[in-house]
């Protein structure tokens, strides 16, 4: 299948355009590298032995994604591209909202052209919002996201929704990811942000090689176990293969699904980076500090659905994502 990847330089995005190639599939990637380095591409080719086709381009451009199509027999979409932090979505939202749906429709409206009508579509957990209970399961409510990223990801699936409903040839798969972590096993991919880090691991491994301080643990009086906020990680080799069955779901079916990629499982701040500890014996210099504002206690993943329309779940354990994300940062200062 040749397989349209945009944000293919990304962390979720690199990951998975391994898996494709491995697959057998031919991958063509657009991505600005706007929150990612070219060399990702070459450690792409160079993990999987063959190379992706690469344009440097931004998915809101419509000429450069139209030239795109013209270029290939593009038979599937997996849509990445996008920008994705919480907090700071909450100061610039205008930005969030004219690059997360510009690039959508654009893509969208580049494919209908092409009349390509299979795709993959990163979506995310935070489109349960703040009211459901957990276990968060596909049929519940999404219509209260919490933060501007989080409306972009409700809003373009309602989009998605609404092509398959006017267009019965289409078929889109919402994966709504949990907590994504973990890097690949030969240590060249892995979530690498620019400047100070918002999610928990990228922190965690920063402080564990001595680029930062200390991790402050946010919050110890939530109503949870052990008082601190429960989230259900997921290793990111996991989550890509997940994009390869929810591919080959899309192209044998018409519909719009959504369906969460996340292990069932709640880990607690305090075990996860206890377990960082554990299975890579470094220390993290952590202290206990306030709750962070727009967190929830607990969020997991109800995984039926997964296992029932993909086939799909999660096999890596705490352990492998600890280590593998420790061993990326340990590879890259090689
Ligand atoms: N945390 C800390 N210290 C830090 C960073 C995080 O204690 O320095 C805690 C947070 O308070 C939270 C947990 O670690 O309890 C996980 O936080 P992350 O920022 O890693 O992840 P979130 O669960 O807040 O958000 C993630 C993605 C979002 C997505 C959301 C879906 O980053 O894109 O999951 O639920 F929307």
């Amino acid at each position: 299948m040749k397989v349209l990847v945009t944000g293919g330089t990304g962390y979720i995005g690199s990951h998975t355009c391994v898996e494709l190639l491995q697959n057998g599939d031919e991958v063509i990637i657009a991505d600005n590298l706007y929150n990612s380095k070219p060399e990702v591409v070459e450690r792409i080719a160079s993990i999987s032995g063959k190379a992706p086709v690469f344009y440097e381009a931004d998915v809101t451009d419509k000429a450069a994604i139209r030239k795109i199509f013209a270029e290939h027999q593009i038979d599937a979409v997996i849509h990445f591209a996008a920008y994705k932090a919480v907090g700071e979505s909450c100061k610039i939202p205008l930005r969030y909202y004219r690059n997360n749906l510009d690039s959508a429709l654009t893509l969208l409206e580049c494919m209908q052209e092409a009349g390509c009508k299979n795709i993959v579509f990163s979506s995310s957990a935070t489109v349960y919002g703040p009211n459901n209970p957990v276990p968060y399961v596909e049929e519940m409510p999404t219509y209260v996201a919490t933060n501007p990223y989080g409306w972009t990801k409700v809003m373009i699936e309602q989009i998605l929704r609404d092509i398959s409903t006017a267009d019965p040839e289409f078929s889109a798969v919402l994966l709504r990811y949990f907590n994504p972590i973990g890097a690949h096993e030969s240590g060249l991919l892995g979530d690498d942000p620019s400047g100070i880090p918002n999610n928990l691991m990228p922190y965690v491994v920063r402080v564990a090689s001595g680029q930062l301080e200390k991790l402050t643990m946010y919050g110890d009086d939530y109503d949870t176990p052990d008082g601190s906020c429960v989230r259900d990680y997921l290793h990111v080799v996991d989550l890509a293969k997940g994009h390869l069955k929810a591919l080959d779901y899309a192209v044998n079916h018409k519909g719009a699904e959504a369906v969460n990629l996340g292990t069932g499982n709640g880990l607690s701040v305090f075990e996860l980076v206890d377990a960082f500890e554990a299975s890579t014996g470094v220390k993290v210099n952590r202290v206990v500090g306030p709750r962070r504002d727009g967190d929830l206690p607990q969020i997991w993943a109800g995984t039926e659905k997964a296992e029932k329309l993909l086939g799909w779940h999660a096999e890596k354990t705490v352990e492998e994502m600890c280590r593998d994300s420790w061993n990326f940062v340990v590879k890259s200062r090689e």
